[in-house]
Protein backbone atom coordinates (compact mmCIF):
# COMPACT_ATOMS: atom_id res chain seq x y z
CA UNK A 1 0.00 0.00 0.00
CA UNK A 2 1.53 3.65 -0.67
CA UNK A 3 1.44 5.71 2.17
CA UNK A 4 2.02 9.24 2.21
CA UNK A 5 2.74 11.56 5.28
CA UNK A 6 1.88 14.96 5.20
CA UNK A 7 4.49 16.66 6.84
CA UNK A 8 3.77 20.47 6.17
CA UNK A 9 4.61 22.84 8.98
CA UNK A 10 1.16 23.49 9.49
CA UNK A 11 -0.77 20.35 8.96
CA UNK A 12 2.26 19.46 11.73
CA UNK A 13 0.85 22.56 14.06
CA UNK A 14 -3.00 21.54 13.52
CA UNK A 15 -1.92 18.18 14.86
CA UNK A 16 0.03 19.17 17.66
CA UNK A 17 -3.33 20.87 19.03
CA UNK A 18 -5.05 17.80 18.32
CA UNK A 19 -2.67 16.06 20.69
CA UNK A 20 -2.26 18.47 23.29
CA UNK A 21 -4.98 17.34 26.62
CA UNK A 22 -5.77 20.88 27.20
CA UNK A 23 -7.22 21.73 23.86
CA UNK A 24 -10.62 21.53 23.88
CA UNK A 25 -13.49 20.64 21.37
CA UNK A 26 -14.32 23.44 19.64
CA UNK A 27 -10.11 24.31 18.87
CA UNK A 28 -10.14 20.28 18.48
CA UNK A 29 -12.98 20.29 15.71
CA UNK A 30 -11.14 24.22 13.71
CA UNK A 31 -8.01 21.97 13.93
CA UNK A 32 -9.52 18.83 12.32
CA UNK A 33 -11.13 21.08 9.83
CA UNK A 34 -8.24 22.53 8.88
CA UNK A 35 -6.15 19.47 9.20
CA UNK A 36 -8.35 17.85 6.97
CA UNK A 37 -7.75 20.35 4.35
CA UNK A 38 -4.13 19.83 3.85
CA UNK A 39 -4.52 16.40 3.84
CA UNK A 40 -7.06 16.10 1.16
CA UNK A 41 -5.48 18.73 -0.53
CA UNK A 42 -2.66 16.46 -0.94
CA UNK A 43 -4.72 13.28 -1.48
CA UNK A 44 -5.67 14.70 -4.37
CA UNK A 45 -3.01 14.45 -5.97
CA UNK A 46 -3.76 11.37 -7.28
CA UNK A 47 -6.72 12.34 -8.95
CA UNK A 48 -7.18 12.06 -12.91
CA UNK A 49 -8.05 15.47 -14.77
CA UNK A 50 -9.07 16.57 -18.19
CA UNK A 51 -8.96 19.33 -19.62
CA UNK A 52 -11.69 21.44 -21.53
CA UNK A 53 -12.17 24.70 -23.91
CA UNK A 54 -13.14 27.75 -21.57
CA UNK A 55 -12.66 31.17 -22.31
CA UNK A 56 -11.19 34.26 -20.20
CA UNK A 57 -12.26 37.70 -20.26
CA UNK A 58 -8.93 38.13 -22.80
CA UNK A 59 -8.68 34.70 -25.42
CA UNK A 60 -9.66 31.23 -25.56
CA UNK A 61 -7.79 28.42 -23.49
CA UNK A 62 -8.28 25.35 -22.20
CA UNK A 63 -9.56 24.73 -18.53
CA UNK A 64 -8.85 21.48 -16.21
CA UNK A 65 -11.41 19.68 -14.34
CA UNK A 66 -11.49 16.69 -11.91
CA UNK A 67 -12.05 13.52 -14.67
CA UNK A 68 -14.07 11.66 -12.07
CA UNK A 69 -15.13 12.96 -8.56
CA UNK A 70 -14.33 10.81 -5.94
CA UNK A 71 -17.75 9.79 -3.67
CA UNK A 72 -16.34 10.84 -0.06
CA UNK A 73 -17.07 8.82 2.77
CA UNK A 74 -16.84 9.65 5.86
CA UNK A 75 -16.55 6.48 8.37
CA UNK A 76 -18.94 7.77 11.71
CA UNK A 77 -18.64 9.47 14.19
CA UNK A 78 -14.60 10.71 14.31
CA UNK A 79 -14.89 11.34 10.15
CA UNK A 80 -17.93 13.58 10.78
CA UNK A 81 -15.20 15.95 11.51
CA UNK A 82 -13.63 15.91 8.55
CA UNK A 83 -16.44 15.97 5.68
CA UNK A 84 -16.97 19.43 5.74
CA UNK A 85 -13.38 20.25 4.88
CA UNK A 86 -13.46 17.49 1.79
CA UNK A 87 -16.54 18.04 0.56
CA UNK A 88 -15.39 22.17 0.33
CA UNK A 89 -12.48 21.29 -1.35
CA UNK A 90 -14.24 19.01 -3.60
CA UNK A 91 -18.07 20.44 -4.08
CA UNK A 92 -18.28 18.72 -7.60
CA UNK A 93 -18.22 15.23 -5.36
CA UNK A 94 -21.05 13.06 -3.60
CA UNK A 95 -21.26 12.10 -0.07
CA UNK A 96 -21.62 8.44 1.21
CA UNK A 97 -21.67 7.34 4.87
CA UNK A 98 -20.26 4.02 6.61
CA UNK A 99 -21.11 3.94 10.49
CA UNK A 100 -18.74 2.06 12.50
CA UNK A 101 -18.64 1.34 16.74
CA UNK A 102 -15.54 -0.60 18.22
CA UNK A 103 -16.59 -3.08 20.36
CA UNK A 104 -14.20 -1.79 23.66
CA UNK A 105 -13.72 -6.05 24.45
CA UNK A 106 -12.28 -7.42 20.86
CA UNK A 107 -11.70 -4.27 19.51
CA UNK A 108 -13.54 -5.29 16.14
CA UNK A 109 -16.03 -2.82 14.69
CA UNK A 110 -19.53 -3.37 14.66
CA UNK A 111 -21.46 -1.92 11.74
CA UNK A 112 -24.37 -0.02 12.46
CA UNK A 113 -25.45 2.18 9.48
CA UNK A 114 -24.31 1.92 5.54
CA UNK A 115 -25.81 4.65 3.09
CA UNK A 116 -23.20 3.86 -0.16
CA UNK A 117 -24.29 3.76 -3.81
CA UNK A 118 -24.80 -0.09 -4.83
CA UNK A 119 -22.56 -0.01 -7.73
CA UNK A 120 -19.07 2.00 -7.32
CA UNK A 121 -17.09 0.51 -10.00
CA UNK A 122 -15.41 2.96 -12.15
CA UNK A 123 -15.64 5.51 -8.87
CA UNK A 124 -12.87 6.83 -6.70
CA UNK A 125 -13.29 6.75 -3.09
CA UNK A 126 -12.06 9.31 -0.78
CA UNK A 127 -12.31 7.20 2.58
CA UNK A 128 -12.26 10.00 5.78
CA UNK A 129 -11.65 8.45 9.77
CA UNK A 130 -8.85 10.49 11.84
CA UNK A 131 -7.65 7.20 13.37
CA UNK A 132 -5.76 4.31 11.65
CA UNK A 133 -5.25 1.65 14.92
CA UNK A 134 -6.13 -1.62 14.66
CA UNK A 135 -7.29 -0.67 11.30
CA UNK A 136 -10.08 -2.89 12.00
CA UNK A 137 -12.66 -0.26 11.57
CA UNK A 138 -11.24 1.19 7.99
CA UNK A 139 -10.71 -3.12 6.51
CA UNK A 140 -14.19 -3.19 7.76
CA UNK A 141 -15.52 -0.08 5.77
CA UNK A 142 -13.08 -0.57 2.68
CA UNK A 143 -14.26 -4.12 1.95
CA UNK A 144 -17.92 -2.94 1.94
CA UNK A 145 -16.64 -0.53 -0.81
CA UNK A 146 -14.67 -3.51 -2.60
CA UNK A 147 -18.09 -5.52 -2.65
CA UNK A 148 -19.68 -2.79 -4.64
CA UNK A 149 -17.14 -3.08 -7.11
CA UNK A 150 -14.66 -0.23 -5.65
CA UNK A 151 -10.91 -0.32 -7.34
CA UNK A 152 -9.71 2.95 -6.74
CA UNK A 153 -9.89 3.83 -1.96
CA UNK A 154 -7.93 6.45 -0.84
CA UNK A 155 -8.14 7.00 2.66
CA UNK A 156 -7.18 10.38 4.57
CA UNK A 157 -6.64 9.93 8.30
CA UNK A 158 -4.86 12.17 10.83
CA UNK A 159 -2.97 9.36 12.60
CA UNK A 160 -1.48 6.00 11.49
CA UNK A 161 -0.40 3.46 13.69
CA UNK A 162 2.32 1.14 12.41
CA UNK A 163 0.22 -2.12 13.55
CA UNK A 164 -2.66 -0.57 11.19
CA UNK A 165 -0.72 0.32 8.28
CA UNK A 166 0.61 -3.18 8.27
CA UNK A 167 -3.24 -4.63 8.70
CA UNK A 168 -4.44 -2.40 5.59
CA UNK A 169 -1.09 -3.24 3.46
CA UNK A 170 -1.47 -7.42 4.28
CA UNK A 171 -5.12 -7.37 2.52
CA UNK A 172 -5.62 -7.86 -1.29
CA UNK A 173 -7.87 -4.62 -1.57
CA UNK A 174 -6.85 -1.08 -3.65
CA UNK A 175 -5.81 1.07 -0.80
CA UNK A 176 -3.70 4.03 -0.93
CA UNK A 177 -3.26 5.75 2.55
CA UNK A 178 -2.38 9.52 3.22
CA UNK A 179 -2.03 10.68 7.45
CA UNK A 180 0.05 13.61 8.71
CA UNK A 181 1.58 11.16 11.48
CA UNK A 182 2.80 7.77 11.69
CA UNK A 183 3.07 7.26 15.58
CA UNK A 184 5.05 4.36 17.76
CA UNK A 185 1.89 1.91 18.12
CA UNK A 186 -0.85 1.02 19.56
CA UNK A 187 -1.01 0.58 23.87
CA UNK A 188 -3.09 -2.22 25.58
CA UNK A 189 -6.23 -0.51 24.64
CA UNK A 190 -5.36 -0.18 21.30
CA UNK A 191 -5.27 3.65 21.57
CA UNK A 192 -2.27 4.68 19.22
CA UNK A 193 0.68 6.28 21.16
CA UNK A 194 1.43 9.13 21.44
CA UNK A 195 -1.57 9.79 19.53
CA UNK A 196 -4.28 12.06 20.85
CA UNK A 197 -7.12 9.73 22.97
CA UNK A 198 -10.65 9.28 21.56
CA UNK A 199 -11.14 11.37 18.18
CA UNK A 200 -14.52 11.01 18.28
CA UNK A 201 -15.00 12.21 22.30
CA UNK A 202 -12.15 15.06 21.49
CA UNK A 203 -14.85 16.59 19.09
CA UNK A 204 -18.24 15.38 20.31
CA UNK A 205 -17.65 14.94 24.19
CA UNK A 206 -17.63 11.80 25.65
CA UNK A 207 -21.00 9.33 25.61
N1 LIG B 1 -9.62 5.55 17.89
C1 LIG B 1 -9.40 6.73 18.53
O1 LIG B 1 -10.26 7.61 18.52
N2 LIG B 1 -8.22 6.92 19.13
C2 LIG B 1 -7.25 5.98 19.16
O2 LIG B 1 -6.18 6.22 19.74
C3 LIG B 1 -7.51 4.76 18.51
C4 LIG B 1 -8.69 4.58 17.87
Amino acid sequence: MDVLVVDHPLAQTRLTAMRRTETESGVFRASLHELTTMVVYEAARLFAVEKYPIETPVAATEGTRLANPPLIVPVLRAGLGMADAALGLLPESSMGFVGLARDEETHEPRAYMESLPADLSGQPVLVLDPMLATGGSLLHCCKLLADRGCTDIIICCVLAAPEGIERLSRSDLPLRLITASIDEGLNEKAYIVPGLGDAGDRQFGGM
